[in-house]
């Protein structure tokens, strides 16, 4: 896989919420490719993050690139079209918040977003095995959903392989996401591993400088 091919997806959960609008620019001029958006409801995890207002908020204030909003709610659906409406690219969620996979799914596409599905890193991939052939994206956690700043769990690994395998053996048009605990130390093991979209929070938003973060890790993804 070259290069161009891969996706840096900072998670703006650890940016300067005072200054969202600005830090999620500067991420972006600083050669980032998506905005990674974390959704969290205070119920389907313990966290209580950002809606679809703050959403709106970055399309009027001019962020023009992807915004993957990862959904950790429960319920699934009622929140799909307001995402949709405020500029949501990319919509995904975690199959045990749903009632119906299947509709959710629908649901997502039918508001024009690409739709993916969530594995914790406990969660076995028999969930979403049957709805490979409908998604866009596929996000394997590599910790625990709910905060930042989390330590990488290194047996995900073995799940990226796997869902790797499941993608390439049926020549599926999927990107296979990879959140939590993402690092300069560890992005080049995820990227041979099989994952093409790495999000990384603080290993971003915790640097002075994004670009050189993000340059070191291109140029670590660029070297497999
Ligand atoms: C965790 C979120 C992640 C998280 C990533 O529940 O889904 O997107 O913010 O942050 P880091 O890279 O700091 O683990
Ligand atoms: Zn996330």
């Amino acid at each position: 896989m070259s290069n161009k091919d891969y996706v840096i997806a900072p998670s703006i959960l650890s940016a300067d919420f005072a200054r969202l609008g600005e830090d999620s620019k500067k991420v972006l001029d600083a050669g980032a490719d998506w905005i990674h958006f974390d959704v969290m409801d205070n119920h389907y995890v313990p966290n209580l993050t950002i809606g679809p207002m703050v959403c709106k908020a970055l399309r009027d204030y001019g962020i023009e690139a992807p915004i993957d909003t990862h959904l950790m709610v429960k319920p699934v659906d009622d929140l799909i079209q307001s995402f949709s409406e405020a500029g949501s690219s990319y919509i995904t969620f975690h199959p045990e918040a749903s009632d119906d996979i299947d509709k959710s799914i629908r649901l997502i596409k039918e508001n024009n977003c690409k739709a993916g599905l969530v594995l914790n890193p406990e969660s076995p991939v028999s969930l979403i095995r049957d709805s490979l052939d409908k998604v866009d994206m596929i996000l394997l956690m590599s910790v625990n959903p709910g905060f930042g700043g989390q330590q990488f769990i290194e047996s995900v690994l073995e799940k990226v392989s796997e869902v790797r395998s499941m993608i390439d053996k049926d020549n599926l048009n999927i990107r296979l996401e990879i959140d939590g605990g993402i690092n300069l130390e560890n992005i080049s093991r995820a990227a041979s591993a099989g994952a093409d979209t790495f999000v990384a929070g603080s290993a971003i938003f915790n640097q002075k400088d994004y670009s050189e973060i993000i340059n070191k890790m291109k140029a670590s993804l660029g070297a497999i």
